[in-house]
């Protein structure tokens, strides 16, 4: 399947009722042979208007986590969700949902084919590293999955609820520059 296939057959999508509210599918964005991926939960209201993933006041706290340690969403990571549409007022994606959706994730990692995964929040890090995961007790560490690393930040959202977390995130942040620089330097000459 190619990624032109994939993102087609998934903007048509009736797979769970969250398909019958959204505005726009929000796929992802990014390039497409990127070595890290960023995994949030799912779109808000403006990423449900613009069809783009963290183009909210989340968004933009996110781009700036990147900048930090150069990475950026045109250039050399790649972004997506949980689930691809909008949970009516920002409810947190039903577990029904989360399994009817994550396939479409998953063929997009299949093609992507990241060495390192970060998950933005508690959710995304239940679904991909593990359900007990406590994001306030494990975020910054790496889990091993099938030779894949995965991490977990607090999710930019968090941060702007409570900026007293930012300190640990700033850390997070340092320590998965220094796992990009040893698996995959090459996101940093892109
Ligand atoms: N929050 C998310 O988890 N994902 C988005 O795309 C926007 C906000
Ligand atoms: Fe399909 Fe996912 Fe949208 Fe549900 S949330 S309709 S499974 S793309």
């Amino acid at each position: 399947m190619t990624w032109e296939d994939l993102e087609r057959a998934a903007q048509n999508c009736t797979r769970c009722a969250l398909y019958e509210t959204r505005t726009k599918l929000v796929f992802g964005v990014g390039v497409r042979d990127a070595d890290v991926m960023f995994v949030g939960e799912g779109p808000g209201e403006n990423e449900d208007l613009q069809g783009e993933p963290f183009v909210g006041r989340g968004g933009q706290l996110l781009d700036t986590m990147l900048t930090l340690i150069d990475l950026d969403r045109r250039r050399n990571v790649y972004i997506a969700n949980i689930v691809k549409c909008r949970p009516p007022k920002n409810r947190d994606p039903l577990g029904t949902e989360q399994e009817a959706c994550i396939g479409w994730l998953r063929a997009q990692m299949d093609l992507i084919k990241p060495k390192i995964v970060v998950c933005l929040g508690r959710i995304a890090a239940t679904v991909l590293i593990k359900p007990d995961f406590k994001i306030t007790r494990e975020h910054g560490q790496f889990f091993d999955i099938n030779g894949v690393q995965y991490m977990a930040l607090y999710h930019p959202a968090a941060l702007l609820r409570d900026p007293r977390k930012k300190p640990e995130t700033f850390d997070d942040l340092k320590a998965l520059q220094a796992k990009i620089r040893e698996l995959c330097p090459g996101t940093y000459t892109r």
